[in-house]
């Protein structure tokens, strides 16, 4: 029995903002690209450590829109490992009963990337194992602003009065409507931020931070963030 086993409550959702990279081949005089590789071992081992405990969600923080601002270099470099993985993992997939679902502004990505996105999503689709939630070329405040759009939509179209636009039915019009919101915010590399990831559905979330670079993060590392998440009193507003 590993420690996480012996732990009362474990979270639904965990979402991790992925931050190190760049130090974790800094360190070891390697090009960046060096650093991005090695992050998509650690994200595999999280992938497995989190199906074995059964926990229901796992959102992952891959690619923010202010990322589209890093050298072109890079930028093709995180797609092309993108890419490469969502193709190579659909064993993994299978194999566990994953379903995928990619959120954010798809629109960015090339043809041939956006085709990949759709052909995992809907390979997996019917799976009923841990939902992997994969973010990339999302922020919290683009889901936030296409909501808002679509339901000026809505009211334009007289489908909707402006009345009727409550926090619930906001929340149906942000990606992940059908999904609980995270519990458990995992942060690595020693940066204590948001940094525009989901800002609505983090509202009542533990947040966790830890100095450790991403390519670093194990399991023990997993078990330390839910030690923490099981020693915390949630709640939400009240006595
Ligand atoms: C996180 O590592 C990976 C992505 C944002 C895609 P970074 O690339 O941000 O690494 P640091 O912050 O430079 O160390
Ligand atoms: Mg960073």
């Amino acid at each position: 029995m590993t420690k996480a086993d012996s732990l009362q409550k474990l979270p639904k959702h965990i979402a991790v903002v992925m931050d190190g990279n760049g130090r974790w081949a800094k360190k070891r005089h390697l090009p960046r690209s060096m650093g991005h590789k090695a992050g998509t071992k650690a994200v595999r081992k999280l992938i497995e450590n989190v199906v074995a405990l059964q926990i229901p969600v796992l959102t992952l923080f891959a690619f923010g829109t202010e990322n589209w601002q890093r050298p072109t270099d890079e930028v093709e470099d995180l797609m092309d490992l993108f890419f490469t993985h969502l193709e190579k993992e659909v064993a993994l997939f299978q194999e566990h009963n994953i379903q995928v679902r990619i959120i954010g502004d798809l629109t960015l990505f090339s043809e041939t990337l956006r085709d990949c996105i759709l052909r995992t999503q809907s390979l997996t689709a019917t799976h009923t194992g841990l939902v992997l939630v994969i973010a990339a070329s999302y922020s919290g405040r683009w889901d936030i602003t296409q909501a808002a759009q679509q339901l000026a939509q809505d009211v334009q179209e007289g489908l909707l009065t402006t009345k009727q636009i409550d926090a619930a039915k906001f929340s149906t019009k942000l990606c992940l409507p059908d999904l609980p919101d995270a519990d458990l915010f995992i942060r690595t590399s020693g940066e204590r931020r948001i940094s525009n990831f989901m800002l609505w559905q983090l509202a009542y979330t533990e947040l966790y931070f830890t100095d450790i670079l991403w390519p670093d993060f194990d399991k023990k590392e997993l078990d330390a963030a839910l030690e923490f998440f099981n020693s915390r009193q949630r709640r939400f507003g009240k006595v």
